[in-house]
């Protein structure tokens, strides 16, 4: 029998599919591409706006339907978001929201903001970042991008998102693109928004990272493009444990400098004149916030899963979690110079949002402060603007007038909102305990440090 010289056709090499990248690219360079923004948080409402800006029609997907219906009448419930400019893109049809998960097809990319917070026993919580996941993965189809924002340990877009989105059979960085660009947004910081912080991207393939870079480059000042995903979902939490450490630091030097009886603040204005190598923290009351307490617990998470003991990470969370416990201690301390125990004395704490100017109460420190003054049985009551009422942790009050500090026995500040008189503040209270250096400037006997 004659030998066959041409191969048979099942062996014959299969043509290459073209990949979707080029028609995806076309789409975001146009702004035909549909842009889709899962949980219309802090970090996501801000960022479909800034999508809305760059021209796309960008469609919120949020499980909250009183922040759809609020978006859908352009009211913002972000402070760093203002309603006109909501009601401006609606008005272009730009912007929209919806509870319907069938949208999702529509969308050519698809970007994940929604919370990673810990579980009650201190151990990363990604179930917000699976079920958004599973929302995309029923929908997922050629020529969708991906993107994960939500901050994470690295590892998580790799081992975790694409597995679940290769079950459907789609081939990634051929059929689909799936990346990780982290969030960096500082809410209330006027210099610092969406648009000139620049943007981190990582691909799980290079065409992936090549179609991330080409959304978030339309619509964000600067975008640097790193090796994988895992490179850029580190670099997040580089970022945020590095401010850990250093506050930590800064914590323990406040700590050893009230055993030295120096002026701690005083240090670090003088240390901060040095115009290299040095930048300044400052000491205060805990860490607060949804991410620099949460994030380094993420990445010392996954560095003991792989059998590395990260040291320097937990002792600065140690002494951080230990600063509301100093700051009732101080409460105590200002307290017995006046005679008084801390038992049953009337506490007013000025300040419970965990930072300046803001309404978000995420982790914030005044929780602790309160519950450790509790405790310890002493009359608690509260005065921010920003927060008129306080359910938490089994914790209800009402903010009071800022007038009623009069009746307290000591008031202490744990969040300096700028809307505050400190000089009527010192003239009202009988005794201060002053955690953020809000009254620098003003001399009273009245006040205590931190
Ligand atoms: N807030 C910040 O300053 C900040 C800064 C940088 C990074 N981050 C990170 O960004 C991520 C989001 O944080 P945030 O502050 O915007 O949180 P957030 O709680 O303000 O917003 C998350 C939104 O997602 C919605 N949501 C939850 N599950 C959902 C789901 N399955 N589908 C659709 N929507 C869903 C929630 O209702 C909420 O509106 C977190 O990983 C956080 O660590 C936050």
């Amino acid at each position: 029998m004659a030998a066959t010289l041409t191969p048979p056709a099942s062996s014959a090499p299969a043509t290459p599919a073209a990949s979707a990248l080029p028609e995806l690219l076309r789409k975001l360079r146009s702004r035909e591409a549909r842009v889709g923004v899962i949980g219309l948080g802090y970090v996501g409402l801000p960022l479909a706006v800034e999508f809305a800006r760059a021209g796309f029609r960008v469609t919120g997907f949020e499980v909250d339907a009183e922040k759809v219906a609020s978006i859908e009448r352009g009211d913002s419930y972000i402070a760093d978001v203002p309603a006109e400019e909501l009601r401006e893109q609606r008005a272009k049809e730009r912007l929209s929201a919806t509870t319907d998960w069938s949208r999702l097809a529509e969308m050519d990319t698809i970007s994940i903001c929604v919370p990673t917070p810990l579980r009650k026993t201190k151990d990363p919580d990604l179930s917000f970042i699976l079920r958004a996941s599973e929302r995309v993965q029923a929908t997922l189809r050629r020529g969708q991008l991906v993107v994960l924002e939500s901050t994470t340990y690295p590892g998580t877009t790799e081992e975790v998102v694409l597995p679940m989105l290769l079950e459907g059979g789609l081939k990634a960085g051929q059929d689909f693109f799936l990346a990780f660009s982290p969030e960096r947004v500082d809410p209330g910081n006027p210099d610092f928004q969406t648009r000139n912080i620049p943007k981190i991207v990582g691909g799980v393939t290079a065409d992936c990272g090549r179609a991330a870079e080409a959304l978030y480059h339309a619509s964000v000042d600067r975008v640097m493009v790193v090796s994988n995903a895992q490179t850029a979902e580190m670099a997040k939490l580089l970022e945020n444990t590095f401010r850990n450490v250093n506050i930590g630091l800064v914590n323990e030097l406040a700590l050893l400098c009230r055993e030295l009886k120096v002026n701690v603040w005083e240090v670090i204005e003088a240390a901060s004149t040095k115009p290299f190598g040095f930048m300044p923290f400052h000491p205060g009351p805990g860490l607060g916030g949804h991410c620099i307490p949460v994030d380094p617990v993420y990445l010392s998470w996954k560095a003991r899963v792989e059998g590395f003991e990260p040291r320097l990470i937990e002792v600065a969370q140690q002494i951080n979690s230990r600063m509301p416990e100093h700051v009732v201690a101080r409460i105590a301390a200002a307290l017995n110079d006046a005679g008084k125990p801390l038992r049953r004395a009337r506490v007013h704490v000025l300040g419970i949002a965990y930072k300046r100017d803001v309404n978000d109460m995420r982790e914030s420190p005044a929780l602790d402060v309160m519950h450790h003054l509790l405790r310890q049985q002493a009359e608690v009551r509260y005065t921010d603007p920003y927060v008129p009422h306080l359910r938490e942790m089994g914790l209800e009050f009402d903010s009071q007038p800022l007038e009623s500090l009069r009746e307290a026995d000591c008031a202490v500040i744990v969040t300096d909102h700028s809307c505050f008189d400190y000089r009527q503040i010192v003239r009202q209270a009988r005794l201060v305990v002053d955690t953020r250096n809000a009254l620098r400037g003003i001399r009273s006997a009245k006040i205590y440090g931190l």
